[in-house]
């Protein structure tokens, strides 16, 4: 856990900001895999700095009323990756905004030019062995649904690993409280409002 003293300020300071920059804030977008904390860090997010939240998976699912793990299962990734791409030129259009996004939005270049063009992009990195630690009570995610997850994670890291580096910035969060992964986070997004000013 960060110190409050230290805490505080930073929150305060970047509402501040917020609030000047009225309308056209630019968006926080998490990437990161699965379980690197985009849902839980980007909700708290949202309501320290009071900007809204939205995820693509969400999104996703409301659109088309299914299950992600049923349009995986029924239409297959590819499909996914398309319904994916339509939610990210959404969301892509909204300014002052958390968003959060699935595991795998990096794969895609064109989806890491839409979050760009209003947001700062930070990728939520974890090790192997916390990422499995966090998602094995958690079914629904259909790319882990495998006998041995955690080989499947490490190979999935390996393989995204270059997209993942894509980001503005890589937040690791293994070992880390939610306060100092957000506080590191407010305070480059708070310089990077001060910066384009
Ligand atoms: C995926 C991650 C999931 C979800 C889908 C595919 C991925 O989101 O979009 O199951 O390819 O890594 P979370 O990262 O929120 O679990």
């Amino acid at each position: 856990m960060a110190p409050s003293g230290f805490r505080e300020p930073v929150a305060i300071k970047v509402e501040k900001q917020v609030k000047q920059q009225g309308r056209k804030t630019p968006n926080i977008v998490l990437v990161g895999f699965m379980g690197t904390g985009k849902t839980s860090i980007g909700r708290r997010l949202s309501t320290q700095l009071r900007m809204r939240y939205v995820d693509t998976d969400d999104i996703i699912e409301r659109d088309s009323g299914r299950r992600i793990s049923d349009i995986f299962s029924e239409d297959g990734e590819a499909v996914f990756r398309e319904l994916e791409s339509e939610a990210v030129r959404k969301v892509s259009k909204l300014y002052n905004y958390i968003i959060s996004t699935g595991g795998g939005v990096v794969l895609k270049e064109a989806n890491m030019v839409e979050l760009r063009r209003n947001g700062i992009i930070f990728c939520l990195t974890a090790t192997a062995e916390e990422i499995y630690q966090r998602v094995r009570h958690q079914p629904h995610r259909p790319l882990l649904q495998t006998p041995d997850p955690l080989t499947k994670i490490r190979s999935m890291l390996e393989e995204r690993h270059s997209y993942y580096a894509k980001a503005d910035y890589m937040v690791e969060t293994t070992g880390r409280s939610f306060g100092e992964v957000m506080a590191y986070i407010k305070r480059v997004f708070a310089k990077s409002i001060r910066d384009s000013r």
